[in-house]
């Protein structure tokens, strides 16, 4: 049982999708994010016996979710972030892999934008990183999950945001890679941890790579605690 239920009594948070940004009452910034990725991630979550809450943007409703998850709907950053706010503290594992929108418009016009206007400019400013923020305030009991996404450098690149984001882990999703990343069911990963220990997988179904992301947490997840225990 304990190795078909590692997770038993673990409460874990997940955020997953895009994020949309108003303009004006019909109009908004987004990503091609599917949300898939998230989605297959909390399932699996789920059958190793966890508690998990996911906090998902707009996603197509092909996606059946497991009656046991816990969903709370968002739509901008911003509401992801709060919505996050209520369950980080309690949580043993954060998983961030939605796919935030970085910056939002400066306004929402409370009326719709009319075409008067030959060219129009929508000034935007930053968006608050939800992944960052939750890493200053992470505890040594937590540990905490980012995905990056790069087409150059990936590596260096990924790193960076590891030790920005105070991860632990970072899943590398490679843009240069076909059939991985947005909108389709396989992903090409790399798994990079802060022992700088890199894992390359091959191309495979966001199935298997939920597998995997599974048992590479439950492995560190084990060795930090062995190591609290050595400690006490
Ligand atoms: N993330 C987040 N909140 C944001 C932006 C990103 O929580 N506002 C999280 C994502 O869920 C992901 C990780 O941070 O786990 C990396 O996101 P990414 O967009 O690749 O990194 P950025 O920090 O936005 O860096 P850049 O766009 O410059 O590569």
């Amino acid at each position: 049982m304990g190795m078909k239920l590692p997770l038993l009594n673990k409460k874990v948070l997940i955020t997953a999708g895009p994020t949309r940004e108003a303009i004006d009452p019909v109009r908004y910034i987004s990503n091609h994010s599917s949300g898939k990725m998230g989605y297959a991630i909390a399932e699996r979550f789920i059958t190793a016996g966890a508690e998990v809450y996911l906090v998902s943007g707009p996603v197509s409703t092909h996606i059946n979710p497991h009656s046991r998850l816990r969903i709370v709907q968002v739509i901008s950053a911003a509401d992801m972030y709060l919505a996050c706010c209520q369950f980080f503290e309690t949580v043993d594992i954060a998983i961030f892999s939605a796919a935030v929108a970085d910056y939002r418009p400066e306004k929402i016009s409370p009326r719709k934008i009319k075409k008067e206007e030959d060219s129009f400019t929508i000034k935007m400013v930053k968006n608050i990183d939800i992944a960052y923020e939750f890493g200053k305030i992470k505890t040594t009991d937590q540990l905490s999950i980012g995905f990056a996404l790069e087409t150059n450098d990936e590596v260096t690149n990924a790193m960076h945001k590891l030790a920005r984001k105070n991860f632990d882990i970072v899943i590398l999703n490679s843009l240069n890679e076909a059939n991985a990343a947005f909108g389709v069911d396989t992903n090409k990963i790399t798994i990079l941890q802060k022992d700088l220990t890199q894992v390359d997988f091959p191309t495979q179904s966001k199935k298997q790579v939920a597998e995997d992301i599974l048992s590479v947490t439950c492995n560190l997840y084990n060795e930090t605690k062995r190591m609290v225990a050595e400690v006490l």
